[in-house]
C-alpha cells in the first residue's frame, strides 16, 4: 500500500526510468548498500529476501570478510540469517568501491555523527557520495538513508553526484528515505515498518517507491527529500524532548517522595492524549542524543533557535549526575561512608536493553563520573564482554565485564542498574547487594522490593 503525497497522475517515464522500474519489478536489479552496520545489514537482508541480488559495500575490510563467511557482527542479527543470505549466491559484501557502477540502486547507510564541536559530521556521507560519483552511470538510483538535516540530499549529495556532468532527475535518480530501525525491538520486523520516501523529481520518487515497496508493507511518499529528512528528525526530536520531560518529572517527583514510574503507569491508562515515555540514566545510542542537533545546526542558518532541543539535551545530559548524587547519598546514609573509596558495580553497559551497542551509552559517562569522585567501578553486561574503543571515553577501552554471582555482588558497596537487560537475575542482585540504585525500575518490574533499593 502507498500513501501518495499528491494526487497527480503518474508521469510518463523516460526510457531510462522505465527500464530501471522494469528491472525493479522483475527483481533483476542489483541493489547496492553502502555501510553494512545496524541499518545497512537489515536493509541488505530485506532486499535480498525480496528477491534482489545485493552487493554490500563497507570500508571495514575485516567486517566484509566476516560477512562473506556468513558470520554476524551485530548480535541481534543471527549468523544463520547472514549465512543463509550468502549461501543463496545473491548477497555479497565488498570493500572494492570501484564496483559502485554495478548496482542499479545504491542505498547509503553510513554514519552521521557529530564532530567534537557537536556539529554535523557529514564526512562519511560526502565521502560515499564522492565514491559513487566516481562511478556514477546513467539511470542509477541513489538513495540516502543516513539520518541528517533537511537539505543534505539536495545541497550536499546532489552537487557531488553531478560533478561528473550527469544530472539528477535526467541521467540518474536521487531520493532520501530515512531508516526506522529499532535495534533489539522484536515487535516490529523491518518490512512491517512503513517507509517514508522523498525524491528529487517525480521519476526518482516512482522508482524509490517501487524499490522500497518490494519489501516494505507500506511506503509513505512526501513531496521532497528535505521533507523526508525533516520527518526523521521530527521523530527523534519527539523522543528526545519527551524523555527529557519524564526525566525532569522524575527529579521533581523524587523530591516530593512520589514514584515517577507509578505515576506513568497510572497516567498511561488514559486512552487518549497521553503516550508513556520512561526516565533513565541519560540518553544513549547513535540517534536520539545526536540527531536533534543536526536540526539545531541547520536552524542557525535561518537564525532560529531550537530551544526545546537544547533544553532537552541539557536535562538529559544531566541525568548521570543525578544518578551519581543518589548513589553517593545512599552510600552515605546506609553505609555511613562517602562515595570516595567505595566500590561500585554497574549493571548494564549497553545504551538500552538486550543489545550490545554502547555508543553514547550513559554507562560510560557514569563510570567516569563515579571514578572522578574517588570510587572504583566495575561492570557486568552479558552483551558487552569488553568496552570497545570510543573517542570520548578512550581510557575505558579494554575493561572487561565481571561475572555476576553472589560473591562478586557482595564485594561492592553498591550496584547501579544502568541497563535493564532481560536475562539478568535481579533477584540475585537484590539478595546479595548492600545497595541497589535502580535507574530503570527493573527491580519493581521483577516484583522485587527491599529497603536496599533506591530509585534514581
Ligand atoms: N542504529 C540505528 O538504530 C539507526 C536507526 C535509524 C537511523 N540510523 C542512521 O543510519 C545511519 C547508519 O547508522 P548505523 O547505526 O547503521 O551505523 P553503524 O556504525 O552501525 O554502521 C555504519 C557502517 O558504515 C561503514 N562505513 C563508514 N564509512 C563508510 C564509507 N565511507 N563507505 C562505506 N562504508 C562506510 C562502517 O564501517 C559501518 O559498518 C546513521 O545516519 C544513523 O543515524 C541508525
Amino acid at each position: 500500500m502507498t500513501d501518495a503525497a499528491g494526487s497527480d497522475p503518474l508521469p510518463r517515464l523516460s526510457p531510462a526510468a522505465a527500464d530501471l522500474l522494469r528491472r525493479i519489478e522483475e527483481r533483476s536489479a542489483l541493489i547496492g548498500v553502502v555501510g553494512l552496520g545496524y541499518v545497512g545489514m537489515p536493509l541488505a537482508l530485506a532486499a535480498m529476501q525480496a528477491g534482489f541480488r545485493v552487493l554490500g559495500f563497507d570500508i571495514n575490510g575485516p567486517r566484509v570478510v566476516q560477512i562473506n563467511r556468513g558470520e554476524t557482527h551485530i548480535r541481534h542479527i543471527p549468523a544463520a540469517a547472514v549465512a543463509a543470505a550468502v549461501a543463496t549466491g545473491r548477497f555479497e559484501a565488498t570493500a572494492a568501491f570501484e564496483r559502485l557502477d554495478e548496482p542499479d540502486a545504491v542505498l547509503i547507510c553510513v554514519p552521521t555523527p557529530l564532530t567534537r564541536h557537536r556539529e554535523p559530521d557529514l564526512s562519511f556521507v560526502a565521502g560515499t557520495a564522492r565514491a559513487i560519483a566516481a562511478r556514477l552511470r546513467r539511470s542509477q538510483l541513489v538513495v540516502l538513508e543516513s539520518t541528517t538535516y533537511p537539505g543534505t540530499t539536495e545541497e550536499v549529495v546532489r552537487p557531488i553526484l553531478e560533478e561528473g556532468g550527469l544530472k539528477s532527475g535526467v541521467d540518474f535518480f536521487l531520493a532520501y528515505s530515512p531508516e526506522r530501525e529499532d535495534p533489539g525491538n522484536t515487535d516490529f520486523a523491518a518490512p512491517a515498518i512503513p517507509k517514508v520516501v522523498g525524491a528529487d523529481g517525480a521519476e526518482a520518487l516512482r522508482l524509490a517507491e517501487a524499490l522500497y515497496g518490494s519489501w516494505a508493507a507500506r511506503t509513505v511518499l512526501v513531496s521532497s527529500p528535505a521533507t523526508a529528512e525533516a520527518v526523521k528528525l521530527t521523530e527523534n526530536i519527539f523522543r528526545a524532548v519527551n524523555i527529557a520531560l519524564v526525566n525532569e518529572l522524575k527529579v521533581v517527583f523524587d523530591a516530593m517522595n512520589i514514584d515517577v514510574w507509578e505515576v506513568i503507569e497510572a497516567a498511561k491508562t488514559k486512552p487518549f492524549g497521553f503516550m508513556p515515555f520512561y526516565p533513565g540514566p541519560g540518553l544513549g545510542g547513535h540517534c536520539i542524543p545526536i540527531d536533534p542537533f543536526y536540526l539545531t545546526w541547520k536552524a542557525r542558518e535561518f537564525e532560529i533557535p531550537t530551544r526545546f532541543i537544547e533544553l532537552a539535551g541539557e536535562i538529559n545530559t544531566r541525568m548521570p549526575l543525578f544518578v551519581v548524587d543518589r548513589l553517593a547519598a545512599a552510600i552515605d546514609r546506609r553505609l555511613g561512608k562517602g562515595l570516595s573509596g567505595a566500590a561500585v558495580l554497574l549493571l548494564g553497559l549497553a545504551y538500552k536493553k538486550n543489545i550490545d551497542d554502547t555508543r553514547e551509552s550513559p554507562a560510560l559517562r557514569l563510570i567516569e563520573l563515579i571514578e572522578a569522585r574517588g570510587a572504583t567501578v566495575a561492570y557486568h553486561d552479558p552483551f558487552v564482554p569488553e568496552i570497545p574503543p570510543t573517542r570520548e571515553h578512550a581510557r575505558l577501552a579494554g575493561r572487561r565485564s565481571v561475572p555476576l554471582d553472589p560473591e562478586v555482588i557482595g564485594r561492592f558497596d553498591a550496584v547501579v542498574i544502568v541497563t535493564d537487560h532481560d536475562g539478568v537475575d535481579y533477584r540475585l542482585v537484590v539478595e546479595h547487594a548492600k545497595i541497589v540504585v535502580d535507574t530503570r525500575n527493573a527491580c519493581a518490574r521483577a516484583g522485587l522490593t527491599s529497603d536496599t533499593i533506591v530509585k534514581a
